[in-house]
């Protein structure tokens, strides 16, 4: 079980979901509120953390947005995205799609142009630096409207340059795919990548609606697939990529315990899941971490381990011909341990 967890940990790999504003470390969200003269509700690190427990998504998302409030200029955003994009090396991603939320942010007087700004040198900086490769996915928050959705696609037109990708997050019961039919078309238009969260708290239905409607090439969670027998044959013929989080999923109690974690059943369903930390700093772990718990708690086998790390390549927005590449690394990779 050791050697497992160890070799996911020195595996060359991808991370395919994951906020970027939910790797905000109270260390750091601390120093940032203090330069920029914002008060916390928490008196230190230790209470901040002491109050990330949650019995569903929106208990987190009350947090996560409380959070997010500190940053305010592009120094704030560059500083954020940097010290995800270190700790992720440190767990040998070697490439990685990023969420933000935009309207987190401008809702709050905050300049796209900032917080875009910041992200995306971060992003330039890894790949110079630390050899990393980055795609950069903007979400609209389901829990507004879709006028406020095609306000932010409209807003982000200057610099499309940037972004890869359109997905939707925040709180997924009565948030509908269906809500956002429009936004997305006009997102397809532009040529953007599509995904979103779905049956992560939603039905299956959901899910439906994100192929059907939104047209998704990915989907982020995914875990309720499991209740629908078509949906999963559905998934499973079309090659679909979940973006699983499983310290989400505990922290969130979309399972109840991490022996019940789905990954398995997806697995044995022919599904292509991969493995991510969502947001990390509030759930206790970075990737590394997730193969660490769901190998401890699980049977997994080093086929199903080696097909995860694949399944992370295969579902990446990379041109083929990077894609080959990553997947042989992972292969050499793979037969140098033996
Ligand atoms: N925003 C940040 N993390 C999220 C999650 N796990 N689900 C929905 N929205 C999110
Ligand atoms: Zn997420």
């Amino acid at each position: 079980m050791t050697d497992l967890i160890s070799l996911a940990a020195n595996a060359p790999k991808a991370e395919l979901h994951l906020h970027i504003e939910g790797s905000f470390e109270p260390e750091l969200m601390f120093a940032i509120a203090q330069r920029n003269g914002v008060k916390l509700p928490f008196a230190s690190v230790e209470d901040i953390r002491a109050a990330y427990n949650f019995s569903n998504l929106q208990e987190f998302l009350d947090i996560y947005y409380q959070g997010m409030s500190v940053l305010l200029c592009e120094r704030d955003f560059y500083d954020l995205t940097w010290a995800y994009l270190k700790r992720a090396a440190a767990d040998n991603v070697i490439h990685t799609e990023i969420f933000f939320d935009p309207q987190g942010h401008t809702a709050r007087g905050v300049a796209f142009a900032d917080a875009i700004g910041g992200i995306a040198r971060a992003l330039g900086d890894a790949q110079d630096k630390l050899g990393m490769s980055s795609k950069l996915i903007m979400c609209f928050l389901r829990h507004l409207s879709e006028e406020d959705a095609l306000a932010t696609l409209e807003e982000a037109q200057p610099f499309m340059a940037l972004i890869d990708g359109v997905g939707l997050d925040s709180s997924e019961i009565g948030h509908p795919p269906s809500k956002f039919e429009r936004v997305f078309a006009k997102a397809r238009e532009l040529g953007l990548h599509i995904v979103a969260h779905a049956g992560e708290e939603g039905p299956p239905d959901y899910i439906w609606q994100a192929l059907d409607i939104l047209k998704v090439e990915r989907v982020d969670h995914g875990n309720r697939a499991l209740e629908d027998g078509k949906l999963v044959a559905r998934l499973a013929d079309e090659g679909m990529c979940l973006t699983v989080c499983p310290l989400s999923n505990l922290k969130l109690c979309v399972v109840d315990d991490m022996k019940a974690h789905p990954i398995r059943a997806m697995l044995d369903a022919g599904l292509k899941p991969c493995i991510n930390s969502d947001d990390p700093s509030y759930f206790g772990g970075y990737v590394n971490d997730n193969f660490a718990a769901l190998i401890d708690a699980l049977p997994l086998t080093r086929t199903d381990v080696e097909q995860l790390l694949r399944n992370s390549f295969e579902g990446a927005f990379l041109a083929a011909e990077e894609k080959n590449k990553a997947l042989r690394r992972l292969e050499d990779y793979l037969l140098s341990v033996g």
